[in-house]
C-alpha cells in the first residue's frame, strides 16, 4: 500500500514529539518531516509533494491565516489539518473558508486522528489524479524558487571532490550566480573549512543538534562566511560527533538551506551512506569525480551501477575526470568505453591545485587564467545553464 506522506508543524518540539507518538507505527503513514518553523508550511505547500500537514495546536488559526491564503490553489493538492486545544463552530467555519481540510481537538483519539489524516489523503490524490488527467499544471509556482541541489561524489578518496566543490562553489559566487551554500557533508573528516583558510565558529554539528527548532534566521548566523561570499556549513570539528548527525536532519538541512539560496553545493566522502541517500532525493546534479587510474575508474562503474539500481536519474549525472592528460593514467577514451558514457568535464593536473590547497585558497581565483581553472569555469557555466545534463 502507498504511504500517505505526512508533516508535522508546531510551535513546541514537545507537542511535535506528542503526535509522533499518536503516529508511530500507524499502518500506511509516515511523518516525513517535522518542523516548529511555519516557513515550512509555506515550503511543502508550494512543493506540493506530502500529502498532508497537520498544524497546531501551539499554532492558530491567525498564525497560518495568511499563508494559508497565498496558497489557496495548493489546499486542493496538500492537505492540512488543524490542531486545536478546543474546536468551536465559528473556529470550523473559519478554517473551512481558508480550504484547510479539518479542524481536530488535540485530544482526540488516535482512531480519529488517523482516518481523519486518510480521509483527507484521499480528497488531495482524488483532486490530484483529476488534474493530471485534465492536462492542469501541478507543479509548484510560489516562494523563492528552490536552489540547484549539485552533490559533488566519487567513490574514491583523494579523487578531488573537496578540490571541486570549493572550486565549483566559489566559481559560482564568481559568475554572479549566488548565493551559494557548500555544506561539508563529509562528516569524519571533511576539509572544506580548511581548504577555504576558514576558521568556522559553528559547524554541522551545532546547527544540526535542534534541528527541529532551526528557523532561517538562526541558520543563516551560523554559516562561515568565505570572502568570495560562498557561504559554508562546515562538517564537525571532532570526528566522534558524525555519530549525532542522522540522515533525516541531513535531508532537512538540505531542504531548509535550499529555501534560501540559488546554490548547494555538497561534498561528501566516498561512500554511499544513508546521508548521501536523503541528499540524492533532491539532487538536481551529481558530479561524479574520478581521477584516471585503474581503480579510480574501476570505482566509478561500480558507483554508476549502484545509481542505476538506485534508480536514479541518468540524466542528472556530470562525469568529472579529474587529473586528466597525466601521461601514465588512462586515456578519455579508455574511460568512456569502460563505463560507457561520455566524460561531461575534463580538469587536468596542474601544480597550482595543491599550492592553493595547502595556502587555503581557491584556484579559480588565485590562478582564475591556469588551464585548471577554465575547465572549472566551464563546468560553472555548465551547472547554471538552463537545462544541465546529457538529456540522453
Ligand atoms: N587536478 C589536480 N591537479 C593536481 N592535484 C590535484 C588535482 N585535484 C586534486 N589534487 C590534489 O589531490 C588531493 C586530494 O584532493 P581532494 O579534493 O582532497 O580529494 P577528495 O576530497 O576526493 O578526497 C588534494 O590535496 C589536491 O591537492
Ligand atoms: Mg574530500
Amino acid at each position: 500500500m502507498e504511504k500517505v506522506s505526512v508533516v508535522l508543524i508546531d510551535r513546541e518540539v514537545q507537542s511535535l514529539q506528542r503526535v509522533r507518538e499518536l503516529l508511530e507505527d500507524a499502518p500506511g503513514i509516515e511523518v516525513v518531516d517535522r518542523s516548529t518553523d511555519l516557513h515550512e508550511l509555506d515550503f511543502h505547500l508550494s512543493q506540493r509533494i506530502v500529502a498532508v500537514i497537520l498544524v497546531g495546536p501551539g499554532y492558530q488559526i491567525e498564525d497560518v491565516t495568511p499563508i494559508l491564503e497565498r496558497h489557496s490553489v495548493d489546499l486542493a493538492f496538500v492537505s492540512v489539518i488543524l490542531l486545536a486545544e478546543e474546536v468551536s463552530a465559528g473556529h470550523l467555519r473559519q478554517a473551512l473558508k481558508l480550504n484547510v481540510r479539518d479542524v481536530l481537538e488535540v485530544s482526540c483519539s488516535r482512531e480519529d486522528l488517523l482516518e481523519t489524516i486518510q480521509r483527507a489523503y484521499e480528497i488531495s490524490r482524488k483532486v490530484y489524479s483529476e488534474k493530471v488527467l485534465l492536462g492542469e499544471g501541478i507543479t509548484r509556482k510560489e516562494g523563492h524558487p528552490r536552489a540547484r541541489v549539485v552533490v559533488v561524489f566519487g567513490p574514491k578518496g583523494g579523487c578531488g571532490k573537496s578540490f571541486l566543490a570549493t572550486n565549483l562553489a566559489v566559481g559560482l559566487e564568481v559568475r554572479k550566480k549566488g548565493p551559494v551554500v557548500l555544506f561539508d557533508m563529509n562528516y569524519q573528516s571533511g576539509d572544506v573549512a580548511i581548504m577555504l583558510g576558514l576558521f568556522p565558529q559553528y559547524t554541522v554539528y551545532d546547527v544540526m543538534a535542534d534541528i527541529d527548532g532551526l528557523d532561517k534566521e538562526m541558520l543563516s548566523r551560523s554559516l562561515t562566511p568565505h570572502g568570495s561570499g560562498v557561504k559554508v556549513l562546515p562538517a564537525p570539528l571532532e570526528f566522534q560527533q558524525a555519530q549525532f548527525l542522522t540522515d533525516r536532519a541531513t535531508g532537512k538541512m538540505v531542504r531548509l538551506l535550499a529555501q534560501m539560496n540559488n546554490f548547494i553545493i555538497i561534498d561528501t566522502d566516498s561512500s554511499f551512506s544513508d546521508h548521501l541517500l536523503a541528499v540524492l532525493d533532491q539532487a538536481d546534479h551529481l558530479c561524479m569525480v574520478a581521477s584516471n587510474e585503474v581503480p579510480s575508474i574501476k570505482n566509478l562503474k561500480l558507483g554508476l551501477q549502484i545509481l542505476g539500481k538506485l534508480n536514479f536519474p541518468e540524466e542528472k549525472i556530470l562525469i568529472v575526470l579529474n587529473r586528466a592528460g597525466t601521461k601514465v593514467g588512462l586515456s578519455p577514451e579508455e574511460i568512456e568505453e569502460t563505463i560507457q558514457r561520455k566524460i561531461d568535464a575534463a580538469i587536468p593536473s596542474d601544480k597550482v591545485v595543491p599550492i592553493s590547497v595547502n595556502k587555503g585558497v581557491p584556484v579559480i581565483t588565485q590562478y582564475p587564467r591556469s588551464p585548471v581553472s577554465k575547465r572549472l569555469f566551464q563546468l560553472v557555466e555548465l551547472l547554471s545553464a538552463e537545462k544541465v545534463g546529457r538529456g540522453r
